[in-house]
C-alpha cells in the first residue's frame, strides 16, 4: 500500500504517520483536537476511543461528529467482535475519518471485561480476524495501536508474532506503546507509568518489518528525542513516527513548533495570544451552533500559556467555574487582566 498518499493534506514527502496526538479518554474530544490543529497543520489526531457498542447502540453523531479542519483525523474504536468493529469502522468511513484504528493497549478492567484492549494481544488471531472485517468494509487505513507486551511477558518473540499476524490479515501501519501493559494490579495511569519504557523493541520491529509503517509512543517531552526515533526532516531515524499523548495535551504550545521543526514547513507566526483569540472564535461559534459552552472547551487550552510568567493566573480565570455565565470574550479579557487590575472581587463582581 502506498502510505504516503492517504492523507491527502500532509506534504506529499513526509510520512502521514510522522507526528500524532495520542487517543486519550475524556481529553482528546473535537475541541481539543480544534485546538491541536491550529497549532500543527500536519500532526495526525485521534479522537478518544470509541467502543463499537456505543456507535451500534448510542447516539452516533455524539460519538462521531468533527470539524472539517480537524482532518486528518483517525477514529479510534475499542471491541473485539468482527461484525461490529466492522460496522463501526463503516460509520466511522461515512463520517468522513481519514482512519480507522483498534485500540489493542489500553489495560482498564472495564475495557478488560469487555475483552477489548491491551488484553487482545494475547488472541492475535481474533484482531487479525478484527483488522480484516474492517479492511473488507472500508477504504481508508486500518490501524492497530498497541503495547510491546503483556504482565511480564518481556520476549520480544510475543509483540513480534502480533505484529506479524495482524500484519498478514492487512494492517500495513502499527503504532506502539513502548511499555508492557500489566492487566493485574495497576491502575490505568500507572500503566502508563510504571512499566519501564523499551524503545529498542519498537525499533527492532521496524528493522523485522522494515515494509510495515512502525510509529512509536511514550514518554515523548522533548524536540530532542522526537527527532532521535525520526531522524531529520528528509532523512530517516529508527522509526516512522512518533505518538505524543500527555505531554502534547498539558504543554499544547509545544505542538507550535511541531511543523517546522518536524515536518521541514515554515515558520508559522503563531503567537498565544492569536490562538487564544481564534479559540474564542471558534467558542462563539460552537456556542451558536451547538449551544456548547465555553466552559467545556476551554478546559483543553489550560496548558497554553505553561512556564510564562503569569500562567497560573490566566488558568485560573478560564478554569473559574463562576465566570461561567460571562460570554468567552469578557473571560478571555479577564484572563489578560494584570493581577494587580484585577482584584478577586472585581472577578466576583463581573461572575455576578
Ligand atoms: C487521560 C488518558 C486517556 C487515554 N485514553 C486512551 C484511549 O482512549 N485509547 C488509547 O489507545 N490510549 C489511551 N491513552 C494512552 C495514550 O494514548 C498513550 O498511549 C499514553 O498516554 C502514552 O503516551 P504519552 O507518554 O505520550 O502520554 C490515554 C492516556 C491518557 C493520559
Amino acid at each position: 500500500m502506498n502510505t504516503e498518499s492517504l492523507h491527502p493534506s500532509q506534504p506529499a514527502s513526509l510520512h502521514p504517520w510522522r507526528m500524532s496526538v495520542a487517543p486519550m479518554m475524556d481529553w482528546t474530544d473535537r475541541h481539543c483536537r480544534h485546538l491541536h490543529r491550529l497549532l500543527s497543520r500536519h500532526t495526525l489526531l485521534y479522537t478518544e476511543m470509541v467502543t463499537t457498542g456505543a456507535l451500534i447502540h448510542g447516539d452516533v453523531e455524539r460519538h462521531l461528529r468533527f470539524g472539517v479542519e480537524e482532518h486528518p483525523v483517525a477514529l479510534q474504536l475499542g471491541g473485539s467482535e468482527p461484525a461490529d468493529l466492522a460496522a463501526s469502522a463503516k460509520l466511522g468511513a461515512q463520517w468522513g475519518y481519514d482512519e480507522i484504528n483498534l485500540n489493542c493497549g489500553c489495560p482498564s478492567e472495564r475495557v478488560q471485561r469487555g475483552a477489548f484492549g491491551a488484553c487482545l494481544m494475547n488472541e492475535p488471531q481474533l484482531v487479525a480476524d478484527c483488522v480484516k472485517a474492517m479492511v473488507d468494509v472500508v477504504d481508508v487505513p486500518v490501524t492497530v495501536k498497541h503495547r510491546i507486551g503483556i504482565d511480564k511477558v518481556e520476549e520480544y518473540g510475543f509483540v513480534r508474532d502480533f505484529v506479524g499476524t495482524v500484519a498478514d490479515a492487512g494492517c500495513d501501519v502499527f503504532i506502539v506503546h513502548a511499555r508492557n501493559a500489566w492487566l493485574k494490579g495497576l491502575s490505568p495511569k500507572e500503566n502508563r507509568e510504571i512499566p519501564p519504557l523499551r524503545y529498542g523493541v519498537v525499533a527492532r520491529l521496524k528493522e523485522e518489518f522494515p515494509h510495515l509503517t512502525i510509529a512509536i509512543n511514550g514518554g515523548f517531552s522533548t524536540d530532542e528525542a522526537v527527532l532521535d526515533q525520526l531522524g531529520p526532516v528528509g532523512g530517516s531515524g529508527p522509526v516512522d513516527g512518533v505518538m505524543v499523548g500527555r505531554e502534547a495535551y498539558h504543554n499544547p504550545w509545544w505542538m507550535a513548533r511541531w511543523d517546522e521543526l518536524f515536518f521541514g514547513a515554515a515558520a508559522n507566526g503563531l503567537t498565544r495570544e492569536r490562538v487564544e483569540e481564534q479559540m474564542v472564535e471558534y467558542m462563539e461559534r460552537e456556542a451558536a451552533a451547538h449551544g456548547t459552552h465555553w466552559y467545556a472547551i476551554a478546559r483543553h487550552m489550560l496548558g497554553l500559556r505553561n512556564g510564562l510568567p503569569g500562567a497560573r493566573r490566566w488558568r485560573q480565570v478560564w478554569s473559574d467555574h463562576r465566570l461561567k455565565t460571562l460570554p468567552a470574550r469578557e473571560v478571555m479579557r479577564l484572563a489578560r487582566t494584570k493581577p494587580n487590575e484585577a482584584r478577586a472581587m472585581d472577578l466576583q463582581e463581573a461572575a455576578g
